[in-house]
Formats: structure tokens, sequence, C-alpha cells
């Protein structure tokens, strides 16, 4: 099985980019960039990588991005995932990046696009990885810059596939982005965002983003199984969830495995990503294998998988096609 997993051809749409940053990768610019770091080395850093809680988490994944400065920077970073996901037979990522955890720091907007669209070149002509960008707001700053920054990427939009939200979500509801979400529709992007798993009023929440804002698919998003009705309007608009085992199993209490299972059973898409590999300490290989042995997945669920996620990828029918 992991032989049949490690050859499967994949699609992983939901990646944090600032979440790939791997601590040899942080010394490295930390070094490059004049910082010092409070840990004395790698293994120390991995030691201190213990979350139990989206918050937690949060705390060591901002803390991280400080050593992010210069256009090289992102490039080197993105240039690290896309190589890591080559290896993988990732075919084809939707990339989230959080240009507000940087342009908060005083590092330009311009800066980290450049970086980051220059290794998604560089990966498609050298590895053979095709991959698009998706520009999330943090949900825990004001709306007013979330649209400014909305504003500011609009010259870039030929490189920016959609939208997302993610970071903490408590008292953070889709609807505070309402005007953001209707301008970017306007403008062209597709829409998705996070509604993390167990999170307070997390079923409201995706209702909010199914209902009120109307997006094209949500990220995590496995409440949705406290409500047939919800269940019922995902199906019935053909949208995916992009679901992260490992991930669930860090800042909850479980993978929600037998939750991925129902909604697999019910017909509803569902993917698999690694959202923050490097500090879950798995890509998307691993999250598969991991899911596979929890649920005894076939090789068909598992092909099923990854074919739901080339449907629902931000990308062309033709394009598409050429995946399936
Ligand atoms: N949830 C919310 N915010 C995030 C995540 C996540 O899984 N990863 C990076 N920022
Ligand atoms: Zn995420």
């Amino acid at each position: 099985m992991k032989d049949f997993i490690a050859g499967l051809p994949k699609c992983e749409l939901h990646l944090h980019i600032e979440g790939t940053l791997e601590p040899e990768l942080k010394f490295e610019l930390a070094r490059r960039n004049g910082l010092r770091l409070p840990y004395p080395g790698v293994e120390q850093m991995r030691a201190a990588y213990t979350f139990d809680s989206l918050p937690s988490f949060l705390r060591i994944y901002y803390e991280g991005m400080r050593v992010l400065c210069t256009e090289p920077d992102f490039y080197d970073l993105a240039m690290a995932y896309l190589r890591k996901a080559a290896e993988q037979n990732v075919r084809y990522a939707e990339i989230f990046f959080d240009p507000q955890a940087h342009t908060s720091r005083g590092v330009p907007f311009d800066v980290v696009i450049r970086g980051l669209r220059r290794a998604l070149m560089d990966a498609e002509a050298r590895l053979g990885v095709r991959a698009q960008l998706i520009m999330c707001f943090l949900r825990d700053f004001q709306a007013e810059y979330a649209m400014a920054t909305l504003l500011e990427s609009l010259p870039y939009k030929e490189w920016i596939a959609g939208v997302g939200l993610d970071s903490d979500e408590k008292g953070n509801p889709p609807v505070k982005f309402a005007a953001v979400y209707e301008r970017a529709r306007q403008e062209g992007y597709l829409l998705t965002m996070h509604c993390d798993v167990d999170q307070d009023d997390a079923v409201e929440h995706i209702r909010q983003a199914v209902e009120d804002i109307g997006v094209n698919r949500i990220d995590h998003g496995v409440n949705i199984l406290e409500d047939q009705r919800l269940v019922e309007v995902v199906l019935e608009r053909g949208m995916g969830l992009t679901c992260c085992p490992i991930s669930n199993g860090y800042v909850t209490d479980s993978m929600k495995a037998e939750a991925i299972r129902k909604l697999m059973d019910l017909g509803v898409r569902i993917t698999v990503s690694s959202d923050d590999p490097a500090y879950f300490g798995a890509y998307v290989g691993e999250n598969l294998e991991a899911l596979q042995s929890v649920l005894q997945l076939t090789r068909d669920e598992l092909a099923r998988l990854e074919r739901d996620a080339f449907e629902i990828a931000w990308l062309p029918r033709h394009v598409k096609d050429a995946y399936l």
C-alpha cells in the first residue's frame, strides 16, 4: 500500500506555504537575515512543536515566519516545498499564502508574491509540478485590513487563483468578511475559506460560508456532518472539502478519520492534504498513509480521493481532464 500511495499522482489543495518552513531552512534564513532564533538548534526547535489547539499552533506558526524577509527567502521557501511535492508525485498544488502575516511585519506584498511566483514558474519548468496561489486573509485581523490587502493584490490578479480565510476562528465568523468576499468575487477570484474542525459555532460558520458567502469549497469543514441539510446543499453543488487528517490530530483530539469516511460514503468530494507539513511532521503522502491505515481504504478509494481533488481543483476543464 505504501508503494501504491507513493506512486499515486496527487493533487494538494490545502497547503499553507508558511507551514512548509522546515527548521533547517528557518535557521538558514535567520542566519541570512541576521536574526536570532529562540532555540539552540533544529532538534530543540522541533521539540517545541507541541500543540493541542488551533491557537497554540498559530503562535508557533507566526513566530516561525519572522525569518522570511526578502524575495529570495520566499522563493527558497516555495521551491523547497515544490521539490518535496515532486518527490511525492504531487502533480498539481494550490498553495495558500498569508500576505498579512508579512505586510504586518513590514515586508512588502510585492516581495512576498514575486518570490513565490518565481518559484512556481521554475518548479513547473524544472520539476513538472504545476501550482497556483490562493491568497488568504487573516480572520483575526480587521475586515478593513483584508479589504486593503485585496485591493493591493489586484495588480497581481493574474498570479492568484482565488482567496481564502485562515488563522484564529474564535469570534471571527465568515460573515465578518462578507464585503471582502463579495468584492473578491467581482474581481474574478474563486472563493474558499477555513471552517476549522471542532471550533466554536463550527456548523454555523459552515452555513455562513456556504449560504451567506457562497464559497466554491471549504477547507476542513468536517463538522458539516452535524447538519444533514448542509450536506445536501454541498452534494447538490458538487462542492468539495479539503481535509487534513494529521493536522486534525494536532488541533483536536483525533484525525477525524471516521467523519471523513462518513462524508466519502455520503458522496461528498473529499480530498486529503497536509495543511502545515513542517509543523505536523507529515506531507501529503504521510497523510494518505495515516488515513488509509485507520480506515483500511482500498486502492480504488485512494484513487477516488485524488480524482475528487483534481475534480474540485481551480483549473480549466481541459487541464483537469489531462490529469484524470
Ligand atoms: N487553520 C487556520 N489557520 C491556519 C491553518 C489552519 O489549519 N494553518 C495555517 N494557518
Ligand atoms: Zn489550513
